[in-house]
């Protein structure tokens, strides 16, 4: 039998295995995979498929530092258990030895692509509006320097979470005008068009991560320039400390998204003020308000349904690390009058990314603020 038709990607341990591997986690994560789908050992057909659906997969002019480190783990790992190597691994292996030479992916910015596969444990996606798949593959330029494009041409967690919050409650934004701020990579905006949010604005302050997002967007085929279609993905420069009410107020989104953007103290009071803009662009009246604020006491999932939850509210996740930082946020948003509902443990984010060990989600919380 074809190593192809071997590999039967409902076992969940070589779909993880691939995904693993294409999102670029650490070796011996995709190894421990590979153990686990060989039931064990690295067996010879558990490295055919090692072989054609990530090795024959890659691109090496985006992931070769990271496939010569992969292959030579994964050949010590099959050595050292006493088992047979295929000959393909160890040709790969030698080329990229030659072809890398000078090339260990360390230079400063170096770009690589990830592919981060939502992974749908039923046959349905259970995204009624999207078409039935077991998964959704977003590819992604990032830097291996984190702090590239002031930190935002790296995938950060609460950006995972969010995504993983957005495929889990498609209802909530299909239809939706969305705003992100602080974009960085474009997931969450991809995530957006996928469960087909009406339009999506994403947002930096930083220009080169900008250039950075146009091309994830063009690698998902989300075109950010389409003379004849009406874009449905814009991209636009927007540093909070210099956005003014005119700047804003052309977009009057319906939901405003952010992940991992508390962080740095300077910025927040502009934080604040760019959120309180985006969110009071609809005058409710009094009654309207008082009413938005009693919804904070109703369980989840009505919190997430409810008609009066139909003015622009804001979804954003986060990790909490510095507590002082993160009060310092509460307080400004008290201050704006903002409500600030933590939903982390009143939500059930589904778990579509099983394979990326990286990835602690128990650090991340997320919260609705609204006026
Ligand atoms: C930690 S990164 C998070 C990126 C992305 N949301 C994610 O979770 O992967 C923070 C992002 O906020 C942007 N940012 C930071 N300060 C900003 C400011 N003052 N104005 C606009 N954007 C800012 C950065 O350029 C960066 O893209």
């Amino acid at each position: 039998m074809a190593a192809e038709e071997e590999l039967d990607i409902t076992v969940s341990s070589s779909l993880h295995m691939v995904s693993a591997f294409l999102a670029m986690e650490p070796p011996n994560v995709v190894i421990s995979f590979a153990r686990e789908f060989g039931e064990g050992s690295i067996t010879e057909s558990v490295q055919s498929c090692i072989w054609h659906h990530c090795i024959t997969k890659a691109d090496l002019k985006w992931q070769g530092p990271y496939l010569k480190r992969f292959l030579k783990k994964l050949i010590l790992e099959i050595e050292s258990s006493g088992g047979l190597v295929l000959d393909e691994l160890y040709e790969q292996y030698a080329s990229y030895m030659i072809s890398l030479q000078n090339n260990d992916g360390n230079k400063e910015n170096f770009r690589v692509l990830k592919t981060i596969s939502f992974l749908f444990p039923n046959e349905s996606s259970g995204i009624v509006s999207c078409p039935k798949s077991m998964k959704f593959e977003v590819r992604l330029q990032c830097s291996v320097n984190m702090l590239e494009g002031d930190t935002g041409c790296s995938i950060w967690p609460s950006s995972l979470f969010l995504s993983e919050f957005i495929l889990s409650f498609p209802e909530i934004f299909a239809n939706k005008c969305c705003f992100e701020v602080g974009s960085g990579v474009g997931l969450v905006g991809i995530c957006l068009s996928y469960v087909k949010a009406s339009k999506v604005i994403l947002s930096d302050g930083d220009l080169s991560t900008l250039a950075n997002m146009k091309v994830n967007l063009e690698l998902n085929h989300l075109s950010t320039h389409d003379p004849v279609h009406h874009k449905k993905v814009h991209c636009v420069c927007l540093p909070w400390e210099s956005a003014s009410e005119d700047d804003l107020q052309c977009f009057a989104p319906d939901i405003i998204l952010g992940a991992d953007i508390i962080y740095d103290p300077s910025c927040l009071p502009h934080l604040v003020r760019v959120l309180s803009l985006l969110l009071k662009h609809n005058k409710h009246s009094h009654a309207e308000v008082g009413a938005r604020r009693e919804l904070d006491s109703l369980p989840a999932d009505k919190l997430l349904r409810h008609p009066l939850g139909k003015g622009p509210v804001a979804y954003v996740a986060s990790v909490i690390r510095n507590a002082e930082t993160f009060n310092y946020f509460l307080a400004l948003a008290e201050q704006a009058k903002l409500v600030v509902t933590d939903l982390t443990e009143k939500v059930e984010v589904s778990k579509f990314l099983p394979y990326l060990r990286s990835y602690q989600r128990s650090s991340i919380r997320i919260f609705r603020i609204h006026v």
